[in-house]
């Protein structure tokens, strides 16, 4: 089918300006919702009366046939095509006649290409948000199972404090989580229906765009036609959000990359996830676990390609637009399969508890504790805060462990001191201690873990 605009024209497209220009290549992940909106928007042209009932059942039937075919690959669309939206009704003008040319009525490609590319997002956000929970549901499994493995925590990349790898992977539930709002809340402004606000200014002819918002099954329709063909902000929204948690892999990725080093080991990623080497024959590498930290690198990429598309272009529809599918469809398939590949990687990850411990006894993880302590002996904690850094220098100058200082070592630091005033020392009363809301306790945690599963199921509903 040629174009559908040629009446103005002496001549063609030059050939490589229509290459050029075509955003044909996109057209297999819109047409579904170009197909929907056009079914949408004749039923509502219908009744309306702006079409007939005879017309709108032969449209709705050809459209159902194109679908069809396209599914099939029996109807491919080329560049010749220009867009998804000339592609559909082209062909339906190929396969009906004089019908198929009522369907562009009140109506343009602009307000067009907002509805399809909304119902796209919708869709696609659906498929998103059951991948963040169902990685989601992974970490609780996890940090019930490691609810009381105790690790270093670090803050700098130095010892700070133990804590459990229950509470560690907690933290990454909570970043999912507000991933998964973020969606949500971009979403109530993509589900507003742009359809019927045509190229910029509506429409002389009677019709009624609250009927296809609710065909549609949009929540709300656009305010003003201008905007609706104009913004492509509902697009930024989604793909920022993709970047947030493209991020929030990326730092677990790096965590687990450097936990299954040498000089951790702390955890053991399965076999089926990660590589070997061409010339090293001992490398198990976790390659994929770096190519999830990498990927977000697109999608920041995608965020970007779409800010700067977007900037200082006028009112309303400019061509610019059509760059916007790009940046949507690669963060849409990066955020999803990296949300696939993630979850199934961390179900196959165990940590071990056993070289963790071996790292607990260095960095004086349970300073804190004692400078706590001091506080219920009534020593103010600025001051508890010095007497343990001048503990922390003696054991360095000495090689020793809180624990080894004798009373009098002790009690030169500070006369109120005695091996009978330190707390429990161990990793586990650090840990069981750390009770406040919140904290790394494991009874704690194990709150932390029903809320987080309270909150899922409702999610799930
Ligand atoms: N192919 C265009 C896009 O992807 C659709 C709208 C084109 N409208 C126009 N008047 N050229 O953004």
């Amino acid at each position: 089918m040629g174009n559908l605009w040629t009446g103005r024209f002496e001549k063609g497209l030059d050939a490589f300006a229509a290459e050029y220009g075509t955003a044909i290549g996109y057209y297999k992940g819109l047409y579904p919702s170009d197909i929907r909106g056009s079914i949408a928007h004749v039923t509502m042209l219908a009744e309306q009366g702006i079409v007939t009932e005879q017309e709108k059942n032969k449209i709705v039937e050809g459209l159902n046939v194109i679908r069809e075919k396209l599914d099939s690959g029996e109807i491919t669309f080329t560049y010749k095509d220009e867009d998804v939206h000339m592609g559909v009704e082209g062909a339906l003008i190929e396969m009906l006649g004089e019908a198929g040319k009522k369907l562009h009525t009140a109506r343009s490609r602009n307000d067009q290409v907002a509805v399809d590319t909304r119902l796209y997002v919708k869709d696609a956000a659906a498929e998103i948000t059951a991948g963040l929970n169902y990685l989601e549901n992974v970490l609780l499994d996890k940090a019930e199972k490691y609810a009381d493995m105790i690790m270093p925590g670090f803050t700098h990349m130095q010892h700070a404090q133990p804590v459990t790898v229950g509470f560690h992977l907690m933290a990454y539930f909570q970043m999912f989580r507000r991933d998964i709002e973020r969606l949500q809340s971009a979403l109530t402004r993509v589900d507003c229906c742009p359809l019927g606000a045509c190229a910029l200014a509506g429409t002389t002819l009677p019709i009624d765009r609250h009927r296809t918002a609710e065909l549609l099954g949009f929540g709300a329709v656009t305010e003003n036609a201008m905007d609706s063909v104009s913004d492509r902000d509902y697009m930024i929204e989604v793909i920022s959000a993709a970047s947030v948690s493209m991020m929030h892999i990326s730092r677990l990725a790096e965590e687990i990359v450097w936990w299954n080093s040498q000089e951790f080991s702390y955890v053991v990623i399965d076999d089926s996830f990660c590589t070997g080497s061409s010339i090293m024959p001992q490398k198990k590498n976790p390659d994929l676990a770096e190519l999830l930290r990498g990927k977000v690198g697109r999608v920041y990429g995608d965020l970007i390609q779409l800010l700067t598309v977007m900037k200082g272009t006028p009112l309303a529809y400019n061509k610019d637009f059509q760059e916007d599918k790009d940046a949507l469809f690669d963060a849409v398939d990066t955020w999803s399969a990296s949300l696939q590949l993630f979850s199934k990687m961390i179900e196959q990850t165990e940590f071990d508890g056993e070289n963790m411990k071996k790292n607990l006894s260095r960095g004086f993880l349970n300073a804190t504790d004692i400078a706590e302590h001091l506080v219920t002996m009534n020593i103010p904690f600025r001051e508890a805060h010095e007497i343990v850094g001048k503990m922390v220098k003696t054991c360095e100058k000495c090689q020793k462990d809180f624990g080894d200082l004798t009373d009098e070592e002790l009690s030169e630091i500070d006369s109120r001191l005695s091996r009978a005033s330190l707390p429990d020392l161990s990793m586990e009363g650090c840990v069981s201690r750390r009770t406040s809301y919140g904290g790394t306790a494991p009874s704690e945690v194990r709150r932390q873990i029903g809320a987080g599963r309270r909150w899922l199921e409702e999610q799930i509903g």
